[in-house]
């Protein structure tokens, strides 16, 4: 008698850590149970994917979904129900709402509001502050969590450790790798006066490569010091990409599509403060030095930093508008027109944006195509040109700082845990998403 299967996915060029083939994936249980030629096998769902491209589902590790406290920008279902429509299938969401995630009661409440309701897979960091220092390694391990999150600069909120000492002291207690965001506080205090009102193109002038690379070479000081595993989030700048190659030991690093894809002064001239972010967007030269650091295998992987704001707080006159662009839904079609270009390869987007979030963070059973893993999956049309708008967006404030850029490349379903959860632009069902589980905190089932 033929096998039988959940699903069936026949046809498909399939992106792995293997390189590239065409063949069929049989799902099971939620998870991959067969790689190879399965013509002849029975399942409930047989799919014909010829033509279409499956990818290991991409995990975007950096997300602000503003729930609690600031759901009139998103909330969690919202910025997961985008995350899926752009082929994401998990997402590591970030500690600066309000309440802010500094403790395991906040953490607990954000799992519990997520659980089934998201509608792809989750963990959340915790902040690290100086008043929850001592409870570091119980928290960075709890159920759900993505590890503990830095603000050495400041940005929207309130979380920040600006001095060394208490920067070490967290350190110092870490386990596992933990994330920061790196700009020099007392250098962005100093520098204030430098923002022109009205010019969002002073925005990088006042946030200065230096401030950026003030702080991540003071981070990797104290990973040093420690012999602790620290990853830079967002680097927007060369200079950083470049120290940071002689210091891969202890420190990992994201770039995001806004800072390969936007550049100053045009970003500004066209977008104003609708290009507004921390760190800033920089000119072309910092992103061809960023792009090289891709190349070259600097870069571990991508993150959207999908930080929402309203129209009306984008329309403040600068400085007084907010920080921030959406990214989760455009993060798989702006980086597959940046393949479709010849900027990087498939195999290394696959690296940047699964294999490469699994590696770094120790997720169990996610960013690879391989049997015994969760059927995580990010199915793409490689030849689909598109314009990517406004109205497309799924997010809760309704724009894209690419709207109206074509693209070639673009997601056409979205798989997790072995469900279907987007299908040609259609969300399939309600949310079902779970948390994320990590090798150096599983949960217990005694
Ligand atoms: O521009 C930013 N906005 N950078 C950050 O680090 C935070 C984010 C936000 O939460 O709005």
């Amino acid at each position: 008698m033929a096998e039988t299967f959940d699903t069936l996915l026949l046809g498909a060029e399939i992106v792995n850590q293997d390189g590239r083939a065409i063949c069929d994936l049989g799902l099971r249980g939620g998870r991959i149970a067969v790689i190879g030629d399965l013509s002849r096998a029975a399942a409930a769902e047989t799919l014909s994917c010829r033509g279409l491209t499956i990818l290991p589902g991409i995990i975007d590790t950096q997300v602000h979904f503003r729930e609690p406290g600031l759901t009139h920008k998103e909330d969690l279902e919202s910025g997961s129900r985008a995350a899926v429509l752009g082929g994401v299938t998990a997402v590591f969401e970030m500690p600066n709402t309000n309440p802010m995630t500094t403790s395991a009661a906040a953490l607990a409440a954000k799992v519990a509001a997520a659980h089934h309701r998201m509608h792809c897979d989750f963990a959340f960091f915790v902040g690290g502050t100086a008043e929850n220092v001592e409870e570091i390694p119980v928290l960075e391990k709890l159920p759900g969590a993505a590890g503990i999150k830095v603000f050495i600069g400041s940005s929207t909120g309130n979380l920040l450790v600006e001095d060394d000492e208490t920067l070490a002291r967290i350190v110092a207690r870490l386990s596992r790798r933990a994330s920061f965001h790196c700009e020099d506080e007392a250098r962005l205090r100093a520098r204030l006066d430098l923002r022109r009102p009205g010019d969002p193109a002073s925005h990088p002038v006042w946030r200065d490569p230096e401030a950026a690379l003030l702080a991540t070479q003071r981070l990797v000081t104290l990973a040093r010091r420690f012999g602790r595993r620290v990853h830079v989030l967002h680097v927007s700048t060369g200079d950083e990409i470049e120290y940071l190659a002689g210091h891969k030991d202890v420190a990992s690093c994201e770039v995001t599509p806004h800072h390969l894809t936007l550049a100053a002064p045009e970003c500004y001239e066209r977008l104003g403060t609708y290009a507004q972010m921390n760190p800033p967007v920089r000119d072309r030269a910092h992103q061809e030095r960023i792009w090289r650091g891709v190349a070259e295998g600097v870069v571990d992987i991508l993150g959207s930093d999908h930080a929402p704001h309203t129209r009306a707080e984008k329309d403040h006159p600068y400085p007084g508008s907010h920080s921030g662009m959406t990214g989760v839904q455009t993060l798989v079609p702006v980086m597959l027109d940046h393949v479709h270009a010849g900027r990087l390869s498939l195999e290394r987007f696959v690296d940047l944006a699964a294999a490469g979030p699994a590696r770094l963070f120790g997720i169990a059973a996610k960013g690879r195509i391989a049997v015994g893993y969760d059927a995580d999956l990010t199915i793409v049309d490689l030849k689909r040109r598109e314009t990517i708008t406004d109205g497309w967006i799924a997010s809760k404030c309704g724009w894209t700082p690419y709207d109206g850029m074509q693209v070639t490349g673009w997601p056409v379903g979205t798989f997790v845990r072995g469900r279907r959860v987007m299908w040609q632009g259609e969300l399939t069902g309600p949310g079902t998403g779970e948390p994320v589980r990590f090798g150096e905190a599983l949960p217990e089932r005694g």
